[in-house]
């Protein structure tokens, strides 16, 4: 099983490929759409042919990763399933789709499953530790998850099962996390050019603030870690928060939408008396 193949070795099959190959696996090609982006991730991975045809990277693989665009999946599925396959394990990484798209693969004689890293991939690298402690939602064949689970045991993850009908609101989750994280991050820096906070400091600002609330939420919980004028029934800061966000109708709905949610959270940890929380959504509307 250790010769492996990364079929779309960009941001994320180029860092598993290289993490793999300091495993002990052997990496025999990396395809890509344009030979120098292949070219570019074998040098990155240190082994392998840098190829753009797909069927030719297969060819020698025991172990194929399929790390293309969500969109080509079905694709690059198509493409190779008239190949035989006979015992080859092919693992997809998407985050929502579930090992049902490689069902032709399996037809045709493949293992399969998915193998999502619930971490992000910003570019190719060569840093293992992007694995390490992560965990990797997982999913498909009985006879695949094995290897699955051995993968990422060697990449120094953890892997959990998920039920492929559970991959949509599994990958929303994740995208809230990480994705709308950064959004808010956005947000709230433009918030600060606003209020005349230099560019090299607005971030700098935030980051102490952002990583210390989610030190509080590994030590407790997100309950218990919720702080801030909802949280403690500050009407009047409250208030105005709203007006300075009157002159930004988007933002405003979009801290209208949160601070409900943050109600939600801070009622049912009870430190709020029920006319505050009632005056709290009358603001809110
Ligand atoms: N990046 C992340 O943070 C992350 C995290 C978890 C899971 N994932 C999953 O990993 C997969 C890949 O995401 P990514 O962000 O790594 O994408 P990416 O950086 O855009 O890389 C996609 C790679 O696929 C290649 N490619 C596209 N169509 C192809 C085809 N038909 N045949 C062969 N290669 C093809 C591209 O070639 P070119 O370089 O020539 O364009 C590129 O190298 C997705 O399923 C995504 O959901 C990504």
């Amino acid at each position: 099983m250790k010769k492996a193949a990364i079929i779309g070795a960009g941001r994320l099959g180029t860092t598993l490929g290289y993490s793999l190959s300091q495993q002990g696996f052997h990496i025999t090609a990396a395809s890509c759409r344009s030979i120098p982006s292949a070219r570019e991730s074998v040098d990155i991975i240190g082994e392998g042919t840098p190829v753009t045809d797909n069927k030719k990277a297969v060819k020698n693989a025991e172990t194929v990763i399929l790390s293309v665009p969500d969109d080509s999946i079905k694709d690059v599925v198509k493409e190779l399933s008239p190949l035989d396959l006979n015992k080859k394990f092919i693992f997809h990484c998407s985050g929502i789709l579930s090992s049902r798209i490689l069902l032709p693969l399996r037809k045709s004689g493949a293992v399969t499953a998915s193998l999502h890293p619930v971490q992000s991939f910003p570019k190719k690298s060569r840093n293992p530790g992007l694995f390490k402690h992560i965990y990797f939602g997982i999913e498909g064949d009985e006879e695949a998850l094995p290897l699955a689970k051995i993968l990422v045991k060697k990449l120094g993850g953890r892997s959990f099962i998920l039920e492929p009908d559970d991959k949509p609101l599994y990958h929303t989750a994740c995208t809230i996390a990480s994705n709308y994280l950064t959004v808010l991050m956005g947000l709230s820096e433009s918030l600060l050019e606003k209020a005349g906070v230099s560019k090299k400091l607005r971030i700098k600002i935030l980051l102490p603030l952002v990583k210390g609330t989610l030190d509080n939420i590994e030590r407790n919980s997100v309950s218990g870690s919720l702080t801030g004028p909802v949280s403690r029934g500050d009407l009047e800061t409250l208030t105005s928060h709203l007006k300075c966000l009157e002159a930004h109708p988007s933002l405003l709905r979009l801290y209208k939408d949160l601070a409900a949610q943050a109600l939600e959270i801070a009622g049912k940890e009870k430190h709020l008396p029920p006319n505050k929380i009632r005056k709290i959504k009358a603001l809110l509307e």
